[in-house]
């Protein structure tokens, strides 16, 4: 399987003054973490790493540490995600024809995951890892901050990566937002609005992005019990 890492951003949130991916966690950066579980996934044999090239040295060093320099490519990102992702479908040799595309930023998904994702993807031809959200979601008027409405929770299930596509598929649909100007935050979103049908595979309570400080703080806590859990 082919997997596409979206690494390209900034980390704005983090208020850090460079690649949030790049910030230490537990001694080893952000993306390290993100590799390690992608090269234990069984299923992945291509790994494309997105990324600016102002940090493509110390991605190439990340890569080099842990020893898998040779499955690693680099692919130029873009000035959004959506930009990104779409410059590394184009970057993907001509005979991959499913792909999986997992954010630099989940540094806590297991290896389980990508490999559940892989498998599914022989039957879907779009799908993401996903969870049932625990809170009660609240539609809100930007304006007036005034409830417009509750959706039913049950319905409701919070996104996450790896998500999986035909190649050939997704490609379209990002030539189609492209047209059209559509501005979305995952691929999924260009999927559905191309009207094709995005399959949920169970994600993972712990497949946190980090966001902001708090996240990565959390992330320590969870990766300290794995370790103690051997
Ligand atoms: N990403 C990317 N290209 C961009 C922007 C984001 O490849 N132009 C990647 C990020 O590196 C991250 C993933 O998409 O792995 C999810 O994005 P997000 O968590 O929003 O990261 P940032 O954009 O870096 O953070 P922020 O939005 O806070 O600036
Ligand atoms: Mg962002």
């Amino acid at each position: 399987m082919y997997l596409l890492i979206p690494a390209a951003g900034s980390g704005r949130r983090m208020g850090s003054d460079r690649n949030k991916l790049l910030l230490p966690l537990l001694g080893d950066p952000i993306l390290a973490w993100t590799l390690k579980a992608a090269v234990a996934a069984r299923s992945i044999h291509w790994i494309g790493i997105i990324g600016q090239p102002h940090d493509w040295q110390e991605f190439k060093a990340i890569a080099t540490r842990l020893d898998i320099i040779k499955l690693v490519h680099f692919i130029p990102g873009g000035s959004t995600r959506q930009e990104s992702v779409y410059n590394g479908l184009k970057a993907l040799p001509a005979i991959a024809d499913r792909v999986l595309i997992h954010d630099g930023a989940r540094c806590l998904a297991t290896p389980d995951l990508f490999d559940r994702c892989a498998e599914a993807l022989q039957v879907h031809a779009g799908l993401i890892a996903a969870i049932p959200v625990k809170d009660t979601i609240k539609v809100v008027d930007p304006g007036s901050q005034l409830i417009l409405d509750t959706p039913d929770r049950r319905q409701l299930w919070a996104a996450q990566t790896p998500q999986g596509f035909h190649v050939d598929d997704l490609k379209a649909c990002h030539a189609e937002g492209q047209r059209n100007g559509w501005d979305v935050t995952d691929d999924a979103a260009l999927f559905e609005q191309c009207g094709r049908a995005v399959k949920i595979v169970m994600g993972e309570d712990t497949n946190l992005k980090v966001t902001t400080p708090v996240d990565l703080a959390i992330a320590e806590l969870i990766l300290t019990q794995r370790r103690s859990q051997g």
